[in-house]
């Protein structure tokens, strides 16, 4: 550390103050054996990936097959987003609300410290300077991210924008989002990770928000959003509060543009809870004739109010980090042509050729090295994959990326979608009646409990898929959204809900989904250029089944209007869910919610 104060009063690559005090700080607490600024460069990330090899933690793929691209296993401990580890540290426990863990900072800052204390003994700190935007647009932001993980290094490479070019926008007085974090596993003197996953147990994992000073600090996991904090971490929880406070969007919501046989551009950012599809509709291939599709982003969309009065769009993040499992070039086709090279996976399936392999891949595989490293066949009882195994891959790669994905302007946006998965109830698609009620369709969105958490009674309400991501009191966000249509007035996007996920009963989709999503998109580009009527149900308008397109599809007109039927009984009986929801929210419930959860009661009711 002699040297690296030396090396400091030479050639240090920022002279923010503020930076270069909080570095000095953490260097104290956390005690690394040396300190190392990130260039963003591909040497830089060629020779981490070189030293994450030599030591075992990666597997570099056949250069024929996937040039330029690694396999890494974690530990099976570190293997998803930890919920119950996460926590939103506000003075007032109000103001993280009823659907955060909340707790009190000092007290979180104290426990935290004591972990931190001397926590990157034996390792590098890394300091990675990055920015969630294109560097320089008046909607980015810059976050510092310090930490022990060369694994992080070369994943937020793709997922971010690093290096100098950050520094110096950031100049020697500019704001950055601290974000601190650690793998939680100090080595003792000549001791190595031997190649294995650095991780603490799960008791030790901490990730924490502390959205009243713009500050994030992460212990404990190494794996994804744990540990990537420029996503979720950044991105939602703490842009979710900075944007209500400045006035502008944090949603986690894909982003895509629809070009319509004229020519005529119409922009859509879509929620939905995790395992719904968003990447595949994020970059989906219409079937329908003359269509054209293209990605902007595939998880969070930053959106602000922009001169001509619309709500301007960016996608804050440069890659995608994708769940592999059933991703194929039948559900998505685009996303396969993006990962074919420059990729990083995780706990994926080693094949004997020396590539990557996952479960609905749509490729037969006979053996492989499964993703805790053992011997894997097609008998083996358990999968191949880790079910949230993940390519992190860069989004530029992506075929059908939009030309001007990086226009720092942002893409006007003309339609919300919101949706969940219901097998029954749940109409293909309705639109909201006017923007209140669209937030209270975002606000209530439902799906069925997944086979991973059978035990829950009910439906999981997932408010704007934010449920694990809004960064405040849930009752101020949705006071928030009402707001922004307040000032959007007549540029608000239209809003729109869909389940693609309706059976028969005989236990098939009814709904063929993937690019014959694109005829529901369709549809309602068609109603935001007021081109075609609807029909007003008590849910909300609806199409008529002339107007959507089913030709060519394995489904009759029977089918169709079985999925676009509003039951209103399955609604009215599901009323107490839907109150004891609502009413949880309490204290901070707007009274704009309250009238429209009446209104969608006496509608129900009277028809
Ligand atoms: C994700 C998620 O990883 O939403 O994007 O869980
Ligand atoms: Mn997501």
């Amino acid at each position: 550390s002699i040297m690296h104060f030396v090396h400091k009063e030479t050639a240090m690559p920022t002279k923010n103050k503020r930076l270069l005090a909080w570095v000095e700080e953490i260097q104290a607490m956390v005690k690394p054996d040396k300190v190392e600024w990130c260039d963003g460069s591909q040497e830089e990330y060629d020779r981490h990936m070189k030293a994450m090899t030599e030591s075992g933690l990666a597997t570099k793929l056949n250069e024929e097959k996937r040039p330029n691209s690694f396999l890494f296993r974690s530990d099976p401990s570190d293997v998803a987003r930890v919920e119950d580890r996460t926590y939103i540290a506000t003075r007032k426990k109000e103001d993280a609300g009823p659907t955060n863990n909340w707790i009190d900072p000092e007290e979180l800052k104290t426990t935290m410290r004591g972990l931190y204390d001397g926590c990157m003994k034996g390792r590098t700190m890394y300091v990675i300077p990055f920015s969630m935007g294109p560097i320089g647009s008046p909607i980015a932001k810059i976050g510092i991210e310090l930490t022990d993980s060369p694994y992080v290094v070369v994943n937020m490479h793709i997922m971010t924008r690093v290096g100098q070019k950050v520094l110096d926008t950031l100049g020697e007085d500019g704001e950055f989002i601290p974000c601190l974090h650690s793998v939680g596993k100090p080595l003792g003197p000549g001791e190595s990770d031997e190649g294995m996953w650095p991780c603490a147990p799960i008791e030790k994992k901490y990730i924490a928000h502390f959205p009243e000073e713009n500050l994030i600090w992460s212990f404990g996991s190494g794996y994804g959003g744990n540990a990537l904090l420029g996503k979720k971490c950044l991105a939602l929880r703490i842009a979710s509060a900075l944007a209500r406070r400045e006035g502008w969007m944090a949603e986690h919501m894909l982003i895509l543009r629809l070009t319509n046989p004229e020519g005529k551009q119409f922009h859509i950012a879509a929620a939905f809870p995790s395992a719904c599809g968003k990447t595949n509709l994020a970059m989906l291939i219409p079937t329908i004739e003359g269509w054209k599709a293209e990605c902007i982003g595939d998880d969070i969309a930053w959106m602000k109010i922009g001169p001509d009065g619309t709500l301007r769009a960016i996608n804050p993040e440069a890659g995608f980090f994708g769940v592999a499992p059933g991703t194929s070039y039948k559900s998505n086709p685009m996303a396969m042509d993006t990962i074919v090279k420059n990729s990083i996976f995780t706990n994926c399936v080693l094949t004997d050729d020396g590539d990557i392999w996952w479960e609905d891949m749509n490729v037969k595989i006979d053996h492989g090295i499964d993703w805790k490293g053992n011997e894997w066949t097609p008998e083996s009882k358990t999968p191949g994959a880790h079910p949230n195994a993940r390519f992190t891959t860069p989004a530029a790669q992506c075929p059908i990326i939009c030309e001007d994905w990086e226009d720092p302007a942002g893409v006007p946006i003309d339609i919300f979608i919101f949706g969940g998965r219901r097998t029954k109830v749940m109409p293909l698609v309705h639109e909201a009646l006017d923007w209140d009620h669209g937030v209270f369709m975002g606000a209530t969105a439902a799906s069925e409990p997944t086979a991973a958490a059978l035990d829950v009674k009910g439906l999981r309400r997932d408010p704007m898929a934010m449920l694990p991501f809004c960064g405040y009191n849930i009752g101020e966000y949705w006071q928030h959204w009402f707001e922004m249509g307040d000032k959007l007035g007549d540029k608000a996007p239209k809003i729109f809900y869909v389940n693609w996920f309706r059976k028969n009963d005989q236990g098939k989709f009814i709904w063929p989904g993937f690019g014959e999503n694109s005829r529901i998109l369709k549809w309602m580009c068609e109603r935001v250029d007021g081109k075609v009527d609807a029909i007003e149900t008590p849910l909300g308008m609806m199409p008529q089944v002339k107007d959507l397109d089913i030709d060519g599809l394995d489904m009759n007109e029977k089918d169709l209007e079985e999925i676009l039927e509003v039951d209103t009984d399955a609604f009215v009986s599901e009323f107490d869910d839907l109150d004891s929801f609502v009413n949880s929210v309490s204290t901070t419930l707007p009274p704009r919610m309250e009238k429209q959860v009446a209104a969608y009661k006496a509608r129900m009711k009277n028809s």
